[in-house]
């Protein structure tokens, strides 16, 4: 393959070289390059060089390309134009390089920060700026150029395995807090990459699923967040997902790489294939979708072929070319940036350990268990307890020096953890590693999500370790990722886990101590039926590499926290609308190659987003139904009381003021939501719906902060199929100030006038199916 590109338009290079002598890009010199550019050097930059993946060898492309071990792609270097290869590395949790090369004695571990899914929960969009701002850094002192990250597909169903990589079942939660990600990833001069566009909800044959989805909820729910993401923070590159949406891939989708992306949204910068996506490289180009990634040989003699028989004009190849070069000038690499490999991972580290702490999520506390007082002995259970899981599996893994589970982080907290239990887990974790390691596929091994089962707990000595420790910590892990969806067994607790919360409980119960549970979870689980038992549940997510010590530091209240849930827990599974069309338990499909004629199963060839816009908590809320833990939800170690302002109308501009006090005892921060209710107008609306929220900095027992919420007219628009705009029905709209999306503390309203705003009829479906 090699051979043939350095062949590929050799006469022409040599031509073209006499003609543009000494021609270098620079910022303001991109139309002479591309009118000096060979039809092949477009081709060639358009598509990327292949993968070198993992150990730094590619296939024959693009030696030279692969500066950045561990890259998943590069686009192709021209030298004689001084056109660099741009490196494009993986996130969003934390770069994501090869730690260690050959022949090279220096590490290049890069810091795990938090999952998406605990970023979110923090709804704290200067924080999240804060972790893209130290993640952005690495990506700079690595000599890398772009972030494959943020990534934000909506929480449709909670089986999607790559949910713990996103955000929230709400398109505002998830936009705002990309638009944080992005803006602190960018503020290095790095690029960012906004992924999956879009409809990337299950991970099931991902390759070739076709979304089949109404064009209002399309626009309301699933893009939505990507519109606020790229008008808030300009995301460099834009990445689209595998799927069809409506019998399309997303990546030759015209409406949604040009007509919405580019001329509703004003987008400027350059999408790309995710890796192998999309099946014509020429639809591709035609479409909008300018990089192709990782790149093949098959995909860049597709795009000279279709210039040659003229069905890409050459222009649209241009336009692709100019779109890429205008983002190569903003890059590092261009710049010549010197980089250290040698970015302040100990800083990161302090980084990652606090920002976690600020998404954890306190879902139970019962008579102030937590924050453990006078605490000294303590019996951990649960395998997850040792083995932390520091985020998911697949991609949005990163190579990081160390994590630290949750023995040691309470040790690092100055307690003692039961030698006992200790061994008893260990040899367990032991056995189980050897049957995994059994089982651990040679080939997509990153996507492999197998970890210990749990112990049945009566290989410990429970009555003895209850006596001789101050409290019982359980924790209960579930890890998924790229490449398969979570199972309905995955989502409940088994039985051995249902056994160990009950008996450890009841054991230091019958004692008069205390049990808490930790959830180190990338998503959703069932509560129900035992968040009644233990003293204290809190909802840790995957916190990253400083997991255990950011556990420790809530458990003893170290910090405060101030988490809320960006989504629904239901009470069952089923209780989700979604359920009832998404792929529950077909088996791992792994990404494959080029996808084979659909053979049409439902939930995996095509999947019916029947539900439309009652997602997550609209449904909910339409359905007037009971749920484990609503959206927007979590408690603190202190209380908060809100005094809101009625709302106040300036022009098309709403605002709401509220004063949060603390009426508590210790400093803490709240997250304040604002969810507005429309009057009965054309459509069909949801109850209420998530406009704006802010978190307030950190308030001493007593003290009080202001936040003001605002809202535009044009935020409380519908968006009207058969006019194919988006609508805001006149009348009044109820403003309700709220703790959680069911807990509302004040609500005013507000006179709203009618207001239509043009679109264009989109994402259409083209075939039957
Ligand atoms: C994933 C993307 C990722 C890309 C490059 C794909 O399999 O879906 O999220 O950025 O690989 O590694």
């Amino acid at each position: 393959m090699k051979k043939e590109l350095l062949t590929f338009g050799c006469a022409a290079i040599l031509l073209a070289a006499c003609q543009s002598d000494g021609l270098k890009l620079r910022e303001d010199n991109i139309d002479e390059v591309i009118a000096a550019m060979t039809l092949e050097e477009k081709a060639g930059l358009c598509v990327g060089v292949g993968y070198n993946w993992m150990d730094g060898k590619d296939n024959g492309w693009g030696e030279r390309e692969a500066r950045v071990v561990g890259a998943a792609g590069t686009t192709m270097a021209i030298d004689r134009l001084g056109i660099p290869a741009i490196q494009l590395c993986d996130g969003p949790a934390g770069l994501r390089i090869q730690p260690t090369r050959e022949g090279d004695d220096a590490t290049y571990y890069c810091t795990h920060f938090p999952i998406g899914t605990l970023l979110s929960s923090t709804w704290d969009q200067e924080l999240v700026e804060k972790v893209g701002k130290a993640m952005g850094n690495e990506v700079l002192e690595y000599g890398a150029d772009v972030l494959l990250a943020p990534a934000l597909n909506i929480h449709r169903n909670p089986l999607n395995g790559r949910n713990f990589e996103y955000y929230s079942e709400d398109p505002v939660v998830a936009g705002k807090i990309a638009a944080a990600y992005v803006k602190g990833v960018q503020s290095n001069g790095v690029g960012t990459s906004i992924k999956h566009f879009a409809f990337n909800n299950q991970e099931t044959n991902r390759l070739r699923n076709n979304a089949i989805v109404s064009e209002r909820a399309a626009r309301e729910i699933y893009l939505k967040g990507f519109e606020i993401a790229v008008k808030e923070s300009a995301p460099m590159t834009v990445m689209t997902s595998y799927n069809y949406v409506n019998d399309v891939y997303t990546s030759e989708s015209v409406d949604l790489l040009t007509t919405i992306l580019r001329d509703e949204w004003g987008y400027k910068g350059v999408v790309m294939t995710d890796w192998t996506g999309g099946y014509s490289g020429a639809k591709n180009i035609h479409a909008g979708n300018e990089m192709i990634q990782p790149g093949s040989k098959q995909k860049y003699d597709q795009i000279i072929a279709a210039v040659n028989d003229g069905s890409l004009p050459m222009e649209e190849l241009d336009r692709a070319v100019r779109r890429i070069l205008e983002m190569v000038v903003q890059c590092p690499s261009f710049k010549g940036y010197k980089y250290t490999n040698k970015p302040d991972l100990t800083a990161h580290a302090s980084v990652t350990r606090q920002s976690a702490t600020e998404g954890m999520v306190l879902l139970e506390n019962k008579a102030e268990a937590l924050p453990l007082k006078n605490v000294k002995n303590v019996a951990v259970y649960g395998v997850t307890s040792y083995n932390w899981i520091a985020g998911g599996t697949g991609s949005g893994d990163v190579n990081r020096a160390y994590t630290v589970n949750l023995m040691d982080g309470l040790k690092n907290a100055g307690m003692t953890p039961d030698e006992n239990v200790v061994k008893d887990y260990e040899k367990w974790i032991a056995e189980e590693n050897h049957r995994i390691d059994s089982i651990r596929p040679k080939e997509n091994a990153w996507m492999f999500n197998e970890i210990p089962g749990e112990m049945n707990v009566a290989r410990t000595d429970l009555a003895t370790a209850a006596k001789t420790n101050d409290v019982a910590i359980i924790t209960i892990g579930r890890t998924s990722g790229e490449g398969s969806d979570r199972t309905i067994e995955n989502f409940n607790l088994s039985d051995a886990e249902q056994n160990m919360v009950k008996k450890v409980t009841a054991a230091y119960h019958a004692v008069g101590k205390k049990a808490i549970v930790v959830l180190c979870i990338g998503g959703v689980i069932e509560t129900s039926s035992w968040k009644n038992i233990p003293d204290a549940v809190l909802c840790a997510w995957q916190g990253g590499q400083e997991g255990g010590n950011s556990v420790a530091d809530v458990l003893t209240g170290k910090a405060n926290p101030s988490g809320k849930l960006p989504m629904t827990w239901p009470v069952k599974y089923t209780d989700h609308k979604s359920s009832a069309n998404f792929p529950i338990n077909k088996g791992i499909i792994q990404a494959g190659s080029i996808p084979e004629p659909a053979t049409e199963v439902k939930d995996v060839d095509y999947t019916n987003y029947e539900e439309g816009i009652y997602v997550g908590y609209r449904w909910f809320d339409q359905q007037n139904m009971a749920v484990s833990y609503p959206f927007g939800y979590g408690l603190s170690y202190t209380t908060f009381t809100y005094a809101a302002d009625d709302v106040k109308a300036n022009g098309d501009v709403y605002t709401v003021d509220v004063t949060v006090t603390n009426s508590g005892k210790v400093a803490g921060k709240e997250v304040v939501e604002l969810y507005v209710s429309a009057p009965k107008g054309k459509l069909d609306k949801p109850v209420q719906e998530l406009k704006a929220f802010a978190k307030t900095p950190v308030i001493e027992p007593g003290k009080s902060a202001k936040v003001t919420l605002t809202v535009n007219a044009s935020d409380l628009a519908s968006y009207n199929e058969e006019t194919s705009s988006w609508e805001v029905d006149p009348g009044t709209y109820t403003f309700k100030v709220g703790a959680s999306s069911r807990d509302i503390r004040a609500t005013s309203t507000a006179e709203v006038a009618a207001k239509t705003e043009k679109a264009h009829k989109v994402l259409q479906r083209v075939a039957t199916k």
